[in-house]
């Protein structure tokens, strides 16, 4: 049944599609925001320890279930789980469910980075980018944007695995390279520009807290996808003879190495425009919204009209290329249980998700605080218990999880990858879900508040209804 479910062409496009999932808005906003407002090099020095420790076997993991089951994440774990097989699939439908969370704010941001791309061609994106945003962000314009994204996400999954996202993926994800690339040299070369690096890769360890790692943890989750069935689901599609390890890591590190680009990007342009201390841009009680979409566009202003608006321009369109791969990836998760579990043709079963994604996210294009909901209940709850079990259920239960990412490869890196699935991963991931939950500190891990993750939640859920 392989092809009738569809297949990757080449490694290539397998590696640019599961690349356009993971490299995202995770990266490109929300990666300087909290590099910024937690310590700088310090958060960037747990991030990339955790991308070792956590990130990486729970990807590894999460893409053997996949590429060993050929099916939906709901299948693979039912088939994969033996004659637990039938609990097991919650595990499934609960991955789906995280993914289908995120897809109700994501195409929503999605739409604002389109507007803004649009906007820098004509004049009101100069005047004030903080009025512009209010404008962007919340409205009936709001619902229009993130109907024009859902709609070109739903054009493209339907088109199939080979015909539509990867060929999408082949042209938006190299042009993203090039974007970050010029973005990255030509702020190199602006004045200021050093103490934007020093800004993010000085370290200062006494901004580190307990609940900081465990937001970083989220960060890692968020930005690799992972516990939502997305990478399962894409490495379901692989070529078997390919080795999960390698692309698998490869995914990993050029998601980080995206994400620090970023960084590259964001902070000297921030430094050229004095808006680096700036305590409404940086700092604790800044968005990471509020960096990408009014202090930068501000800072491109203040490097002249032609100039600022060609970078201001780059930047949005590669926010947007990033984004929308990123939301191909998050409806192709219920589009393969559709198909695969409940028999529906392509276009059809994309068409549906398409309609309830946006019909969920017309509440979040339209109350700030219901999109934060969203955010904080996929990614505070679903995204870390689904990693945590997903990782759990791969390093116990499966058998060949090992041999499989031993493939091609001489050393024993499967073994020492499932070690990891077994103790070190789940003992971590378990430590970030209490610490973030319960005790918070000054910001817990839940990505704009502050407070322990489940009061936070509470809190969030009444100002979404209503309340205060
Ligand atoms: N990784 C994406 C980003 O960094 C966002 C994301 C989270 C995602 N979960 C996902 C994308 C699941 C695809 C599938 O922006």
């Amino acid at each position: 049944m392989a092809g009738a479910r569809g297949q990757w062409n080449s490694r290539f496009g397998f590696i640019m599609a599961a690349v356009g999932s993971a490299v995202g808005l995770g990266n490109l906003v929300r990666f300087p925001g909290e590099l910024n407002a937690n310590g700088g090099a310090a958060f960037l020095f747990v991030y990339l320890g955790l991308l070792l420790l956590v990130g990486l076997p729970a990807i590894l993991g999460e893409m053997t279930l996949g590429k060993l089951s050929n099916s939906s994440p709901v299948n693979a774990f039912r088939q994969l789980g033996g004659k637990n097989g039938n609990k097991w699939a919650v595990v499934g439908v609960f991955g789906m469910m995280a993914a289908v969370f995120v897809m109700f704010f994501y195409t929503v941001l999605a739409g604002w980075a389109l507007r803004f791309f649009f906007e820098t061609f004509r004049d009101g994106w100069w005047n004030n980018p903080g009025t512009l945003f209010s404008v962007v962000s919340v409205g009936p314009w709001t619902v229009l944007w993130h109907g024009v994204v859902t709609a070109a996400t739903v054009f493209v999954v339907a088109r199939g695995v080979s015909g539509g996202i990867e060929k999408v993926s082949v042209i938006m994800m190299p042009a993203l390279f090039a974007i970050i690339g010029i973005i990255v040299i030509f702020t190199a070369f602006q004045p200021g520009a050093g103490a934007g690096y020093r800004a993010i890769f000085q370290p200062d360890f006494s901004e580190l807290t307990a609940a900081k790692i465990s937001q970083a943890v989220g960060q890692v989750f968020f930005s690799l996808s992972l516990g939502q069935g997305a990478m399962l689901t894409y490495a379901s599609y692989m070529d078997k003879k390919q080795s999960v390890s390698k692309d698998g890591s490869t995914i990993a590190f050029a998601d980080t190495g995206v994400a620090v680009l970023a960084g590259m990007m964001v902070f000297p342009v921030l430094a050229f425009a004095g808006l680096l201390h700036d305590p409404n841009v940086t700092g604790e009680d800044a968005s990471s919204f509020g960096t990408a979409f009014i202090a930068l566009p501000q800072a491109f202003l203040q490097m002249g009209d032609v100039v600022g608006r060609l970078m201001g321009g780059l930047f949005f369109l590669g926010l947007f290329f990033a984004a929308l791969s990123s939301a191909i990836s998050l409806i192709e998760v219920p589009v393969s249980v559709l198909i695969d579990n409940m028999g529906l043709a392509r276009p059809k079963a994309a068409l549906l998700v398409g309609m309830t994604t946006y019909t969920f996210g017309i509440w979040a294009s339209l109350n700030s605080h219901a999109l934060e909901l969203y955010d904080e209940i996929a990614v505070n709850l679903f995204i870390v218990i689904g990693v945590a079990i997903t990782t759990f259920f791969a390093g116990w239960y499966v058998k060949g999880v090992g041999k499989e990412l031993d493939r091609g490869l001489k050393s024993r890196v499967g073994y020492l990858a499932v070690w990891m699935m077994r103790t070190v991963t789940p003992a971590l991931i378990f430590a970030v879900f209490i610490i973030g939950g319960f005790l918070g500190g000054d910001s817990g891990f839940v990505f704009w508040g502050d407070g322990a993750g489940f009061k936070e939640l509470g809190h969030t859920w009444r100002l979404a209804f209503g309340g205060h």
